[in-house]
């Protein structure tokens, strides 16, 4: 029986951290040929992550452009996607979430005739403004999409509430499997950003279209006045390579006493950082994902988000990017013992570490391959 061929397309950090456990999956199976495609999206914190699971991949379109725009990008990944797929025929293509990488290409897989699976289906905020564009991005790629893998059973509602029937599965998501993989195997030395051992962590990553600008700046006074508040605390915030981040970001907080500005850090240091942070404050999707299964306490800074379950369970709280709630939020966990224990005790709704092998069994039902 001929091999059925895969093609696992992503471009940017996160879906390299979410996608790559199921490339190594699925290329263990001799049922399937697996092609790796990556937009390269992003370029360093998409390399960082291929390195650390050894995946070199079999088509890099190199697209990524400093201070890109959502238009180059998008003509550019709907154009080269398309010359990789007329010339390996994929009988699936597999995308991840929500970012311009999953979007366009799953519409030139969809022009192309090619069936399509959407890792991490089905979230929403039902505003086309919050997030820009990735809201939008969600929607074009479930509409497309014959396998959707959902890591929840909200997400499964809202796919079946918008009118589709088939090709819904509840699989958690692979972002647990690439934490537990990194969490069970690796280790990775912090002592370069030289924390203070007697002073409480707190974490911060911001990168959201929508903080750019004025959202962010209040997010960077916030800080400011919480390290002057409290002196045993200390915050460490791994720049994102987008300049409108940086251009914001530095004029504020460099040179601010207990505040440590670095560069993005490797998946495995990162996950280690999170795990000895007293609270972590980001617009990050991943981190708020990932964090509760390190019994850290996350503030999200949206006002929306499209990971509500973890808001319910109690490990994450919404405090938007208005500077006076971040603070006396952050102030009560700082001074409420119980309250912190109630946020780092929460179970985590994302999944048990097995969604690649719910998503490789679906696919070989899919294909009649049992
Ligand atoms: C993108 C996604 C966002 C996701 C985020 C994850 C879209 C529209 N946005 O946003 O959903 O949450 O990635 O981080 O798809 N840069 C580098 N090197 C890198 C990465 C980025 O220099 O390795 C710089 C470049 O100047 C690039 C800019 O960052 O042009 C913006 O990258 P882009 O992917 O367009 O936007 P992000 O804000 O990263
Ligand atoms: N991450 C990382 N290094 C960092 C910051 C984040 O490896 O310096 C990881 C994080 O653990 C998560 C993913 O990157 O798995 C999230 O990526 P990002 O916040 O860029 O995108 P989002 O999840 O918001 O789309």
């Amino acid at each position: 029986m001929d091999k059925i061929k895969i093609a696992l397309v992503f471009g940017t950090r996160p879906e390299a951290i979410k996608m790559c456990p199921l490339v190594k999956k699925l290329k263990q199976n001799s049922k399937f040929e697996v092609v790796t495609v990556v937009t390269a999206q992003h370029r360093q914190m998409l390399d960082s992550v291929l390195e650390l699971f050894d995946i070199i991949p079999d088509y890099d379109l190199n697209l990524m452009k400093e201070n890109q725009n959502l238009w180059n990008l998008t003509s550019d990944i709907l154009l080269e996607t398309k010359k990789v797929f007329d010339e390996i025929k994929p009988d699936l293509v597999l995308v991840h979430g929500d970012t311009t990488t999953a979007g366009i290409t799953a519409l030139s897989a969809f022009y192309s005739r090619i069936k399509i699976g959407h890792i991490e289906a089905g979230l929403r905020t039902f505003d086309k403004d919050y997030p820009f564009p990735e809201e939008i991005n969600r929607v074009i790629v479930d509409s497309v999409s014959d396998l959707m893998f959902c890591p929840t059973d909200k997400a499964v509602k809202n796919i079946e509430n918008s009118g589709i029937k088939k090709g819904i599965y509840k699989t958690g998501n692979t972002v647990i499997d690439a934490l537990l993989y990194v969490v069970e195997n690796k280790d990775a030395d912090l002592d370069f950003i030289k924390l203070n051992p007697d002073l409480k962590t707190i974490l911060l990553t911001s990168h959201r279209r929508e903080n750019f600008g004025k959202p962010l700046e209040n997010i960077c006074y916030a800080i400011k006045e919480l390290v002057e508040k409290n002196k045993d605390i200390q915050v460490v915030y791994p720049l994102h390579l987008n300049p409108n981040v940086r251009n914001t970001v530095k004029p504020i907080l460099d040179d601010i006493d207990r505040v440590k500005l670095i560069e993005p850090l490797d998946y495995v240091p990162f996950c280690n950082l999170m795990k000895k942070s007293h609270i972590i404050l980001t617009d990050s999707g991943g981190v708020q994902e990932e964090a509760p299964t390190l019994g850290v306490p996350v503030l999200v800074l949206r006002d929306e988000t499209e990971r509500p379950e973890a808001i319910a369970y109690g490990g994450v709280k919404l405090v938007g990017a208005n500077k006076e709630k971040i603070v006396s939020t952050v102030q009560e966990l700082l001074d409420r013992k119980e309250e912190y224990e109630k946020m780092s005790k929460a179970v985590n709704p994302y999944g048990d570490g097995k969604a690649c092998c719910y998503i490789e069994k679906i696919i070989e039902e899919y294909f009649n391959l049992q």
